[in-house]
């Protein structure tokens, strides 16, 4: 593993895709700033400026495209939720990859793949941890509510070494994963689930959905259950 720290770009996903051709597998680029993060379904990431997290981790798992990496989003919010445990808090995940505290998002995780033509060349795994902000700024986000590491534990968080737990606890599981894909954090990851047995409504790129959370698929999909109906969504977020 590889860490690469700019002291301010655009996007660290950007970036990273941008030169993807030239970065080995498992380098991580980390931002001390980033001036236009991009979040999941195409919106903006508001992050709360220096101090906080913003990192992509370039991945090239193999010359082919496996389904399993479609999962690494949800990999990676079990592996945020096991650090943020270390801290002492009891972090939640809601579908497909939001982890929570108290109810309130703490992080957003965006996988983006490479391609070239047709010929698949990697993967960023961007991920953005609120590590140190005001009670002030948290409150101007307005479509959900946020917190920050900082004000759940009372002290201020070192964002260096956030980032070395975060990388080590990812790299020390992440060759199994590869090989066994979603089932071999599924217990993990819905041991933390916030979700189940409630109803939820789930945007996806052109419609929302709503419905009783019934599971997760042994491949990460959600369950949900309407009219006695179930069906699989495999992408959105749960806004509701
Ligand atoms: C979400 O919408 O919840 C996902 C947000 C992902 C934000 C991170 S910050 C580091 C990396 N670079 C980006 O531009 N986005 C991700």
């Amino acid at each position: 593993m590889r860490v690469i720290t700019l002291e301010e770009v655009d996007s660290t996903n950007l970036y990273a895709k941008n030169n993807l051709h030239v970065l080995e597998d498992r380098t991580i680029i980390h931002a001390q700033r980033q001036t236009s993060g991009r979040g999941r379904l195409t919106r903006k990431w508001i992050d709360f400026g220096p101090g906080n997290l913003f990192a992509s981790f370039v991945l090239k798992p193999s010359s082919d495209f496996d389904e399993k990496y479609s999962n690494l989003t949800q990999y990676l919010s079990v592996v945020l939720a096991r650090v943020l445990e270390k801290y002492g808090l009891e972090p939640k995940i809601k579908w497909p990859n939001d982890v929570l505290i108290n109810g309130k998002k703490i992080a957003g995780i965006l996988s983006e793949t490479v391609m070239q033509g047709a010929n698949f060349k990697g993967l960023v795994l961007g991920i953005g941890v609120n590590l140190n902000a005001t009670a002030d700024e948290v409150k101007l986000v307005e479509d959900k509510p946020v917190t920050a590491l900082n004000l759940e534990i009372g002290e201020v968080v070192d964002s260096d070494e956030f980032l070395k737990e975060l990388a080590d606890e990812f790299f020390a599981n992440y060759d199994e994963f590869l090989q066994k894909g979603f089932e071999f954090i599924k217990s993990d990851y819905i041991s933390r689930a916030s979700f189940l047995d409630t109803e939820v409504c789930v945007q996806g790129f052109n419609s929302t959905q709503s419905g009783i959370a019934k599971g997760v698929t042994d491949l990460g999909e959600l369950v949900l259950e309407r009219e006695n109906k179930q069906f699989v969504l495999t992408i959105g977020d749960i806004l509701c």
